[in-house]
């Protein structure tokens, strides 16, 4: 796939994108994390990269290879997510497509649990930090700022609250319902509706490529109008 623009419309710009699953270790052998491939997120990079801007994707453990002109940044875990995003800033723009784990195993095992004859262990979490929701009132908040919803029910709904309780501009939402093996997570296709302040627009099911060529033209149009 070859994103093309008119020009370099994101000339000048720092976009940082978050991007796959964090894996929370709760043994060196065992771990928690999301359903999540990076594929939507490693396309946005590079849509964003042809666009002419500067971007860093922070990406979490995926098998994806870094798309032309991007500074690619590895981590494993939320917390190393949030410093790795904390570090990157200032940035203009800020997409966060990342499936970020929401809990961590609260005391994280230094050997290799043992099944041994006691009954399975009991897993104590504990709260990750809203790397979304942390920007959304940094004082280096980035002029736009950008999250996505992955629901099962009541899509837009659940997007519209999140915009506004993570202070975001606009919730990308899909639809993940469908079960696993056949839904979004993973596929090539996705169907979202990008939820802003003064309405919703419902995009139909297009490649992942897709997407992130009409969110990157957005943003463009959005970065333009905002600098005057
Ligand atoms: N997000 C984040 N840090 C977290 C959790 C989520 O940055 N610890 C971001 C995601 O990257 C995404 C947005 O917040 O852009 C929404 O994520 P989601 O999991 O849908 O939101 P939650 O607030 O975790 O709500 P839920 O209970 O539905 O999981
Ligand atoms: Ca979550």
């Amino acid at each position: 796939f070859a994103f093309r623009f008119e020009g370099t419309p994101l000339a000048g710009k720092h976009v940082l994108v978050t991007a796959g699953p964090t894996h929370e270790p709760i043994d060196p052998v065992r771990y928690i994390a999301n359903r999540s491939s990076g594929k939507q997120g490693f396309a946005i990079a590079a849509a964003a990269a042809a666009a002419g801007a500067r971007v860093t994707l922070v990406a979490g453990p995926v098998t994806l290879a870094t798309p032309p002109g991007v500074t690619r940044v590895d981590v494993q875990t939320a917390r190393e997510m949030a410093d790795a995003v904390r570090e990157s800033l200032p940035a203009d723009v800020a997409v966060m497509t990342a499936a970020v784990a929401d809990w961590r195993a609260a005391d994280m095992r230094d050997q290799k649990m043992k099944k041994r004859s006691s009954a399975p262990p009991a897993l104590r979490l504990e709260e990750n930090p809203d790397i979304l929701a942390t920007l959304g009132t940094s004082d280096r908040r980035p002029a736009l700022l950008i999250g996505f919803a992955a629901e099962t029910e009541d899509v837009v709904e659940h997007a519209k609250a999140k915009r506004e309780r993570k202070r975001a501009d606009w919730i990308v939402a899909n639809d993940v319902s469908g079960g696993v093996g056949q839904s979004v997570m993973g596929g090539a296709d996705n169907r979202v509706h990008l939820v802003m302040q003064d309405g919703v627009e419902d995009w139909p099911e297009m490649p992942k490529e897709e997407v992130a060529m009409k969110l990157v033209e957005r943003i463009a149009v959005e970065m333009e109008t905002t600098n005057g």
